[in-house]
């Protein structure tokens, strides 16, 4: 059994280091990157609060755009475009994107019309965009400068235990 838990309130730092420690530890030896893509957003589900949506869209290699990976939350578009909506941006710009209102982003694409704001973190492999971690929220502006830098840190040291 994997027992998991969300620090007691307290210091986001600190909350986003238990991450990245227990997400090393849960994909320790495994190599099917498709159960570490669904045990880390499982994982991530279930140690950050006001969460509606949380996974992966992979970079398929010679496949154009995003492909839906493993998730938590209601089902949500397959196929997402390269440089559409949050997701395709972060993947097209290699670059984190922190949306305070979805409704405010050029493109956005609801999934799920309860979100209100969005995290978008690129994994990379070897300075190449394979996948992206996706966080949505109900709430407007969940996300700031520590979830930024805690998901960031996550992205690069899952980055080798998601391979597919
Ligand atoms: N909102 C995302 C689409 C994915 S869902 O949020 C799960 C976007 O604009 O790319």
């Amino acid at each position: 059994m994997f027992a998991f838990s969300p620090s007691d309130g307290g210091d986001k730092r600190e909350s986003y280091r238990d991450l990245v420690v227990a997400a090393l530890a849960l994909t320790d030896g495994e190599s099917d990157g498709v159960a570490n893509m669904a045990n880390l957003a499982a994982l991530i589900w279930t140690m950050l609060p006001d969460l509606n949506w949380a996974g992966f869209y992979r970079v398929l290699p010679g496949t154009a755009g995003l492909v839906l990976g493993p998730f938590i939350g209601k089902p949500a578009c397959i196929r997402i475009a390269h440089g559409a909506g949050v997701c395709g941006t972060a993947a097209a710009t290699g670059t984190t994107q922190c949306v305070a209102d979805v409704h405010a982003f050029p493109g956005h694409i609801a999934c799920d019309a309860d979100s209100r704001s969005e995290l978008v973190v690129p994994v990379l492999r070897d300075g190449t965009v394979v996948a992206v971690i996706d966080l949505d929220s109900p709430a407007p502006a969940r996300f700031d400068a520590d979830d930024v830098a805690g998901i960031e840190a996550l992205a690069q040291a899952i980055a080798a235990r998601i391979q597919f």
